[in-house]
């Protein structure tokens, strides 16, 4: 798993290494694209919203809000990343903070009409992602939804095929969604509904 210093070094090449993967459509960037173009329209739904963006990176869906009315918040714990995006995004509210200890204090006095998160949250194990998504619910305004555009799958078996045909690449360090585990840890809370994009990739959409 990539540290803070891992993402720093790797922030000035990310884009190229998604586009090359997804290009591919190989392990582990498959369907990138249009995993964020389906977050990105389902968050222009709401004209001039305000969205939560968890692990933004060099701000590649962060920005395309932005840039159509958005008022952006952001947490990220790589500063080199958050240079690359607040280049982009200058009024962004771009916060540096490592959300394995839970979000900022800053974040938690707001209402977010969308939380998104793509290609970051993996690094919570299943459990800390459950506990992290009942917090995240606390922060969404009336009817907002958190979607979540990461490595998924529909079940562990399918996990399991996609790590057997890519056991070269597969990163032992990380945790991916499986829908059929998480949304059965998540019943009682909140309703969760996946959307598979690729093989290896998909968007769970998370309301109230
Ligand atoms: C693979 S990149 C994804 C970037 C972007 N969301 C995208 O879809 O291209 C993961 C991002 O999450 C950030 N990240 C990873 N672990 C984190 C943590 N514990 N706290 C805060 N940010 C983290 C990294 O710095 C990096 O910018």
């Amino acid at each position: 798993m990539l540290s803070k210093t891992g993402f720093d070094l790797w922030a000035n090449d990310y884009d190229q290494t998604v586009q090359l993967s997804e290009e591919s459509d190989l392990y582990p960037f498959a369907g990138y694209r249009e995993i964020l173009n389906t977050i990105f329209n389902e968050v222009m739904q709401i004209n001039h919203s305000t969205v939560l963006d968890i692990g933004f990176g060099t701000g590649v869906l962060t920005n395309k809000l932005y840039e159509n009315g958005h008022q952006m918040d952001g947490i990220d714990f790589s500063a080199k990343m958050i240079d690359i995006a607040q280049s982009k995004m200058p009024d962004a509210n771009l916060i540096e903070y490592d959300f394995t200890k839970g979000l900022p204090n800053e974040v938690k006095e707001k209402k977010f009409n969308s939380i998104v998160s793509t290609y970051a949250l993996h690094h919570l194990t299943d459990e800390a992602k459950v506990e992290f998504i009942k917090d995240l619910l606390d922060l969404l305004a009336e009817n907002g939804k958190i979607y979540i555009g990461d490595i998924a799958f529909e079940t562990r078996e399918d996990l399991e095929t996609c790590r057997n045909n890519h056991l070269q690449h597969w990163d032992e360090d990380e945790f991916y969604f499986v829908y059929e585990e998480i949304s059965a840890s998540l019943k009682g809370f909140c309703k969760c509904v996946f959307h598979p994009i690729s093989h290896c990739g998909g968007v769970l959409i998370i309301s109230k």
